[in-house]
């Protein structure tokens, strides 16, 4: 089912005491929302603020990675049997500093999409490009390309439960937002790509997230896209009043 959502990605961001310090900033700031709530903080955080959010049933529970295997000897890594036994339900995948700085390629991503799903968890799966592809105007046929090598493996059921962020890494942390309608405009091509894979029907029912340098005065513009449902929220996510005023432009 399509839902809006916004998702705070906090990063490598906050200890223990100031992580939920925010997380009761935005309990506090955030009225009923027109959609769903992801709070994605460290992995040493997500039991405390699971325990937190759980008062609230809009606010969700995610991690920012997991490993690909399902156990075993790899030193440092998280399993997804781990994030589901603290609470977890929604696993970020994907995400271009993944990509980037760890050296996930579209097979690992994959294999953490069916474990993810394996355990019951929702994956959202970033997908964008850099700025010397959308220079040349390839930036469709890039994008498509990180969906069909990572999920277009998926029978419908399970396609069904993924959430999509479509974060162009020019705009990440940069400052440098998409605009609306550059926004809109991709992720209407994301839904006609994934008509063509699953039907109209799923793609009309899929979330698709925009991510990079949302902040709390262009939310409101990027959410009332009809095919942008919510935001993936990097460095407003770390602020109380930011991230509740980004809540608050969902468009239900
Ligand atoms: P940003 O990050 O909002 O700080 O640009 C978004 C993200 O990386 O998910």
């Amino acid at each position: 089912m399509r839902q809006q959502i916004v998702a705070g990605n906090w990063k490598m961001n906050k200890g223990l005491e100031d992580g939920l310090e925010l997380v009761k900033g935005i309990l506090e700031k955030t009225e009923k929302p027109k959609g769903l709530i992801v709070i994605a903080p460290p992995f040493p955080l997500l039991r405390e603020v699971g325990k937190m959010i759980k008062v609230r049933k809009y606010f969700h529970l995610g991690a920012q990675n997991c490993h690909h295997e399902e156990k075993g000897a790899f030193t440092g890594e998280v399993s997804t049997d781990m994030l589901q036994s603290v609470g977890t339900e929604y696993v970020i995948i994907g995400h271009s500093e993944r990509r980037e700085y760890f050296k996930e390629k579209p097979a690992m991503l994959a294999a953490k999409v069916n474990l993810t799903l394996s355990r019951g968890m929702r994956p959202i799966f970033c997908c964008g490009e850099p700025l010397h592809i959308r220079e040349v105007d390839t930036h469709v046929g890039y994008v498509a390309k990180q969906l069909k090598s990572s999920l277009f493996h998926l029978k419908e059921e399970d396609f069904r439960k993924v959430v999509i962020a479509y974060e162009p890494i020019w705009a990440i942390g940069t400052g440098r937002t998409a605009s609306a309608q550059q926004a809109q405009e991709m992720h209407h091509a994301i839904r006609v790509f994934i008509a063509k894979k699953y039907g109209k029907s799923v793609a009309n029912d899929t979330t698709i997230l925009y991510g990079g340098s949302c902040n709390a005065q262009n939310a409101a513009e990027l959410f009332s896209q009809p095919d942008v449902d919510g935001g993936l929220i990097g460095g407003a996510s770390l602020k109380a009043d930011d991230f509740a005023v980004i809540i608050g432009a969902l468009k239900g």
